[in-house]
């Protein structure tokens, strides 16, 4: 089960199918200029943060997590879900009500990330300040993708039923908390907290996505035009993991600020498990 977490040889199957270096995929993808705040970070197997003071503490977290994935490798739920829709095990109600949890899951954690990152920049950490933005500006517009998921498939009204989804007034109670833990570690918590809960938190994604992108086409005929959100999830958080494994690498120093990274880590990673099956459990298939 853990081998499903992204590694070297699943990134050079992604860069080279979606062109990534070569820029001819016609996404518009690494087209706007932005710089990349630490030399290589985008570059094929970049491993450098383990050079980095707290790479070890960063191996720990990331060990931690496969641990807990095994955990609960049994359940069909384990990422989210993901491997249902691989094997197209849910009909359509169902599959409509998992889009609507990716849907939320995109909305309510990276706007805040602009507090961090003013205050990064009030303090001139130059390479935290950059990196997060980067993060933020490459999660831009990630949740309209997956809106259009929502209108294209299902034919929902954006204006009625997906954009209250993101409202956090219609959030339910766990999710609520969720986020605004979010927004207050965002606007006081510390980077190495930030870059744990809101980067290297994304580890899991890309092969379980890609997994569940090759069953929407396959079993539920979706056309390409719908799964931009999924193709682009299939690759893009190999780098953001990355990015919060360097800012934690290098800056979480101190048995202080490891041991609120740590709690921090744990406390959201289980919450995502939670969450996992919380959505598994709205659907029709856990009734049968
Ligand atoms: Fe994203
Ligand atoms: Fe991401």
């Amino acid at each position: 089960m853990t081998e499903l977490f992204a590694d070297h040889l699943y990134e050079e199957q992604m860069v080279k199918e979606y062109g990534i270096e070569t820029g001819d995929s016609g996404r518009e993808l690494y087209l706007a200029g932005a710089y990349s705040p630490v030399k290589g970070i985008l570059s094929l197997g970049w491993d450098k943060w383990k050079d980095e003071p707290a790479g070890d503490f960063v191996q720990g977290l990331v060990d931690w997590w496969r641990g807990a994935v095994r955990d609960v490798s049994s359940k069909p739920w384990v990422f989210g879900s993901h491997l249902l829709i691989g094997k197209g095990e849910l009909g359509m109600d169902d599959l409509k009500t998992w889009a609507k949890g990716v849907y939320v899951g995109t909305t309510d954690r990276f706007m805040f990330e602009g507090l961090a990152e003013a205050r990064a920049h009030a303090i001139r950490a130059r390479d935290i300040r950059d990196l997060i933005l980067r993060h933020l500006f490459e999660e831009m517009g990630h949740h309209e993708m997956m809106g259009d998921f929502l209108v294209g498939v299902f034919g929902m009204s954006r204006e009625k039923e997906v954009y209250p989804l993101e409202n956090p007034n219609n959030f339910p109670k766990g999710l609520l908390e969720n986020y605004n833990r979010r927004i207050e570690m965002c606007a006081k918590g510390s980077f190495v907290e930030i870059a744990a809960v809101n980067m290297l938190e994304e580890t899991w994604i890309p092969r379980p996505t890609r997994i569940a992108r090759l069953g929407l086409s396959k079993h539920y005929q979706i056309p390409d035009k719908h799964l931009m959100f999924f193709d682009i999830h299939s690759y893009i958080d190999i780098y953001h993991e990355r990015y919060g494994k360097y800012i934690i690498a290098k800056y979480a120093t101190t048995k202080e600020l490891q041991e609120k990274t740590e709690k921090s880590f744990k406390e959201t990673m289980t919450r995502v498990i939670q969450q996992w099956e919380r959505n598994y459990d709205a659907m029709a298939i856990h009734k049968r």
